[in-house]
């Protein structure tokens, strides 16, 4: 079922300084900054020949990253981004086998423009995997 890896997110408290941390440090290509107030949320794409890294950085106090943020001051890395060909199709063999979808279970549009559903991170080894439709 599973794809590509699509991206590793990263929540950060300052994404410019983060930004600026893979461009100039790192040397990696960076995208613009961009608001998604629908999701709380000011992204950052890092582009590597194989995969990317998003950057989070949370936008107003109902930001569903504050509270990570709270618990890791400095960031860290908040969840795992794979690739699926039919999210309908993941959605509910995932419910069959027992394991829970974040929210009213629907996909909603994610950072790339297509459908997004995060899965519970208690069902996968701690840590919170979205899945996108390729
Ligand atoms: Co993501």
């Amino acid at each position: 079922m599973l794809g590509r890896l699509n991206h590793v997110a990263i929540a950060v408290p300052d994404i410019k300084a983060a930004t600026a941390v893979y461009r100039d440090t790192l040397g990696a290509t960076v995208t613009d900054e961009v608001q998604q107030p629908d999701h709380g949320v000011t992204t950052v794409f890092i582009e590597l020949p194989n995969t990317k890294i998003e950057l989070l950085e949370p936008m107003g106090a109902e930001s569903p990253i504050a509270k990570f943020l709270e618990r890791n001051g400095n960031g860290g890395i908040h969840h795992v981004c794979y690739e699926v060909e039919d999210i309908i199709a993941a959605r509910d063999r995932l419910i069959r086998e027992g394991a829970r979808v974040l929210g009213d279970g629907e996909p909603k549009i994610g950072a790339h423009g297509k459908p997004v559903l995060f899965l519970h991170p208690k069902d996968f080894c701690g840590t919170l995997v979205e899945l996108e439709e390729a």
